[in-house]
């Protein structure tokens, strides 16, 4: 099959790579260039556990073909950390117990990420919302929405955690 060459950037690495043109987002970014923290779940833009920030936005990598994303910055959850420092959101999720079994967990950093910086000081309902495409098979949601108002809290906003 023809193959196409494209650049991405990702969590500030430049990456060349040779994709085919069926080629999914989710797929380059785990099986080409290793970046195995963004999960599949159901490559149907249901679950949300392939979700990727796209030039800043939340996307559902399942959903991109691997050449519509040519010449983008692509930001991983491998990207939060900073020299081994955890960020907010992965601080606020395993304070508030928001990774249960931690597949879908990626997705929902990578969503909450994107909404706290449109909304850093969201109320419940909000960040339900913001979620509302993620899903969590462990049903744990309460922890989930706990760790996102922390994050708030912990990146400059004043919601309070329960
Ligand atoms: S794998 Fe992309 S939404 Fe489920
Ligand atoms: S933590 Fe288990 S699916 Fe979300």
């Amino acid at each position: 099959m023809t193959h196409h060459d494209i650049g991405l950037t990702v969590n500030g690495t430049e990456h060349e790579l040779s994709v085919e043109p069926r080629t999914l987002l989710a797929h380059a970014l785990r099986d080409e260039l290793g970046y195995t923290g963004t999960n599949v779940g159901c490559e149907t833009t249901m679950c949300g556990a392939c979700t990727v920030l796209l030039d800043g936005d939340a996307v559902k990598s399942c959903t991109v073909l691997a050449v519509q994303a040519d010449g983008t910055e692509v930001e991983t959850v491998e990207g939060l950390s900073d020299d081994g420092e955890f960020h907010p959101l992965q601080e606020s999720f395993q304070k508030e117990h928001g990774l249960q079994c931690g597949y879908c967990t990626p997705g929902m950093m990578m969503t909450a990420l994107d909404f706290l910086e449109d909304n850093p000081d969201p109320d419940d309902a909000e960040i339900r919302e913001a979620l509302e495409g993620n899903i969590c098979r462990c049903t744990g949601y309460q922890n989930i929405l706990n760790a996102v108002k922390s994050a708030a809290d912990n990146m400059g906003g004043t919601s309070e955690a329960d």
